[in-house]
Order: structure tokens, then C-alpha cells, then sequence
């Protein structure tokens, strides 16, 4: 029996895979490449000594996900495939929706065809909008999403939970994940932005090698301790792991569960600039900028639905996530491009 990981080659979809072969998991892989490089697995292979069968396709297409189920006997999903650039999506709202919706009915159609009714959802804090409550709760209620990209994540939410609740012989787990930022200890894997980054770490992490001059923090005059926007930044292999967890929980018959994939704890844009500071002893200069239209003041979350139900909690601090996050840009300046 194997795993499906849609969008495998991908940040969180590579660190996924590494803890699905350490925990003993077989492992398939659809991804169209898109925004990702097949070093990425080849990484994986190197740090677990497992293979992962890939397949490079979409999962708009119903050719290639037939093969799979016809060749591969898979047991459950891990769907992180998806398009995400949020300002992107404000431009070009009908890739988005295309990729993201279409591609998910898609597969959810032929994964219910071949009888595999297990699936385990990306999705994103993004979904609460501008929170009704801090910290946020999942019975915290969903809000206004400000661009196309968080209504693909907020709709399929919907979408999968209509298709669990007409039949329950369907597992569907919905992480909402806050900021996933850090990288693989071995420094062999990490994110790989393309062109100029839009998050904040990656853009950091550019800085410090050269690449781009200085930060622009986005606004000094929100309120929060120190004006500048306040976030959840989570370790990527702590949020891998709680996809293992997720898994475990599938197996038990699920049905259907949410649960936010945070540390709980908020950071602002100057503490996070302090803290890969001191951890790396590199200087980041930075200058204030105007807001970024659509962000909002401060986001975390309340995680000890997810630490109850799954046994899962956040292992990493911030100081770790910053030096993993350096470790792998100064080792790979141009990502998985040698
Ligand atoms: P990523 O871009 O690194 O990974 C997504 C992968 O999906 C890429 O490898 C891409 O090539 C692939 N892909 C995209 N469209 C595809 C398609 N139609 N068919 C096959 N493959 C396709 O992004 P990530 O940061 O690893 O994010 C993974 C998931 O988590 C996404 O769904 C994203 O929206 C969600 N998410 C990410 C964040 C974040 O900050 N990184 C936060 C919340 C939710
Ligand atoms: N920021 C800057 N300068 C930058 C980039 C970001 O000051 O160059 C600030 C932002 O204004 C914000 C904070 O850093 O206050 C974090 O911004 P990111 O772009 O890194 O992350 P967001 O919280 O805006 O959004 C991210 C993903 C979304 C996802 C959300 C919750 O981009 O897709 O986390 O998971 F929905």
C-alpha cells in the first residue's frame, strides 16, 4: 500500500516525503513540476535511502492519474499540489481556480472511482481572513479571503467537506498550515522560490546571501508590539511530521477533521529579523515600506486541537528555524539549480 503525495518535488511535499519513508510509508509522487525541480526527490532518496516512485504529470489529467491507480495500489492522499502565490493570483484568477479547483475535483473523481476515499488537504490559515479571535481556534469561523489563491483553499475546504459528509465512507483531513519557513537539517532541501521571493523568509534569506540589497518590511504601524506584522512561523519538518501524524489518524477512520498546523506562538517582521540575526550573526539591513495590501495585523494559531487529537506539537524554535533556513540558501544559492 502507498501514499499519493500530489505535488511531492515541492517545499512541503519534499520534507513530507522524507518523514513518510523514515516512518516506513511507500511513497508516489504526481507533480507537473510547475514550481519545483525533480532534485528535489533525488534529495529525498539521498537523506532516506528509499526510493519514491514519480510520475511527472497534473492532476488535471485523468490519463495519467488512471495509471496510477491502475499501476500503484494507494491507500490514501497527501494533496498539497496547487498554484500559491497570492499576488499572482490576483492577476490571473482563472489559472488559479482552474489549477487548484478543477485539478481537485479531478482527482478527487478518480481517486472515488478506483474506491481510495482517503485525503489529507493543504490548506491554509489563510481561510480565517482577518480572524474573529487571536488566537485562532478552528471553531474560530471562516472569514473574507482577500485574493483568488485563499478562496481556491476555502472553497475546496468546502468542497471536500460536502463530498465527506454525502459519504462517509470518505476520510478528509483539512490542516490549515500558518508559516511554514525552515528547512531539512541536512541543509539538502529547502524552498525554492521563483524569481524574487514573496515571503518573508526566502526574501530574508537573500538577503543574506546577496542576492537582493536590502528587506522591505511592510508597514511599521499595525498594532502589534512592535507595529510590524505578527505570524506563526512553523518548521517545515515539524509540519511535515504532522502529516505523518494526520496519516495515523486516517487509519483510525477519521471522517472528517480540521486542525491548524501552528507553534502557537506570534513573531513579528523585526523579531524574526533580530532572530536570524543573533542565530547566523549576519546583518540584515531593511527599510520600511508602505502595507502590503491585503495583509492583516497578526495571525496565530491555538494548536492543542492538533497536539489532543493527533499527538502532534512543534518541536522546532524560531532560532532553529532561522539557521536551517540559511544553511540551505548557503548551500544552495540557486536552490536545486547547480
Ligand atoms: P510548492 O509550490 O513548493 O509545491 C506545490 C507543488 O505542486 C509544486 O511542486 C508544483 O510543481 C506542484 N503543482 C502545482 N500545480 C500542479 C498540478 N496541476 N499538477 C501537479 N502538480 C502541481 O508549494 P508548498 O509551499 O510546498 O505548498 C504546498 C501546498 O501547501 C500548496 O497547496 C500550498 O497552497 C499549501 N500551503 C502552503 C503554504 C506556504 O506558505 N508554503 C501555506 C499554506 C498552505
Ligand atoms: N513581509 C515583509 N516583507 C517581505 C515579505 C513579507 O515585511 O518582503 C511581512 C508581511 O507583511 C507579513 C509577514 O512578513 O507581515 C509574513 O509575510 P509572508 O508573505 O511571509 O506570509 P503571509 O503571512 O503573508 O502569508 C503566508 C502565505 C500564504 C498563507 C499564509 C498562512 O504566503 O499563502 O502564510 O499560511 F496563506
Amino acid at each position: 500500500m502507498a501514499i499519493l503525495v500530489t505535488g511531492g518535488a515541492g517545499y512541503i511535499g519534499s520534507h513530507t516525503c522524507v518523514e513518510l519513508l523514515d516512518a516506513g510509508y511507500e511513497v508516489v509522487v504526481l507533480d507537473n513540476l510547475s514550481n519545483s525541480s525533480k532534485v528535489s526527490l533525488e534529495r529525498v532518496k539521498a537523506l532516506t535511502g528509499k526510493e519514491v516512485t514519480f510520475y511527472e504529470g497534473d492532476i488535471l489529467d485523468r490519463t495519467i492519474l488512471n495509471e496510477i491507480f491502475e499501476k500503484e495500489t494507494i491507500e490514501s492522499c497527501i494533496h498539497f499540489a496547487g498554484l500559491k502565490a497570492v499576488g499572482e493570483s490576483v492577476a490571473k484568477p482563472w489559472e488559479y481556480y482552474e489549477n487548484n479547483i478543477a485539478g481537485t475535483l479531478t482527482l478527487v473523481d478518480v481517486m472515488r472511482q478506483n474506491n481510495c476515499k482517503n485525503i489529507i488537504f493543504s490548506s491554509s490559515a489563510t481561510v480565517y481572513g482577518d480572524p474573529a479571535q487571536i488566537p485562532i481556534t478552528e471553531e474560530c469561523p471562516k472569514g473574507q479571503c482577500t485574493n483568488p489563491y485563499g478562496w481556491t483553499k476555502s472553497m475546496l475546504e468546502q468542497i471536500l467537506m460536502d463530498i465527506q459528509k454525502a459519504d462517509e465512507e470518505w476520510n478528509v483531513i483539512l490542516l490549515r498550515y500558518f508559516n511554514p519557513i525552515g528547512a531539512h537539517k541536512s541543509g539538502t532541501m529547502g524552498e525554492n522560490p521563483n524569481g524574487i521571493p514573496n515571503n518573508l523568509m526566502p526574501y530574508i534569506t537573500q538577503v543574506a546571501v546577496g542576492k537582493l540589497a536590502e528587506l522591505g518590511v511592510f508597514g511599521d504601524d499595525y498594532d502589534t508590539p512592535d507595529g510590524t506584522g505578527v505570524r506563526d512561523y512553523i518548521h517545515v519538518v515539524d509540519l511535515a511530521k504532522g502529516h505523518v501524524k494526520a496519516l495515523k489518524k486516517i487509519e483510525q477512520k477519521a471522517g472528517l477533521c480540521v486542525y491548524n498546523l501552528g507553534t502557537g506562538h506570534g513573531y513579528s517582521v523585526l523579531d524574526i529579523v533580530k532572530n536570524f540575526e543573533e542565530a547566523n550573526d549576519i546583518k540584515i539591513p531593511y527599510t520600511i515600506k508602505p502595507r502590503r495590501p491585503g495583509d492583516i495585523a497578526t495571525c496565530y494559531c491555538d494548536p492543542s486541537k492538533a497536539k489532543r487529537e493527533l499527538g502532534w506539537e512543534a518541536e522546532f524554535g524560531i532560532k532553529e528555524m532561522c539557521a536551517d533556513s540559511w544553511r540551505w540558501q548557503k548551500n544552495n544559492p540557486n536552490g536545486y539549480e547547480s
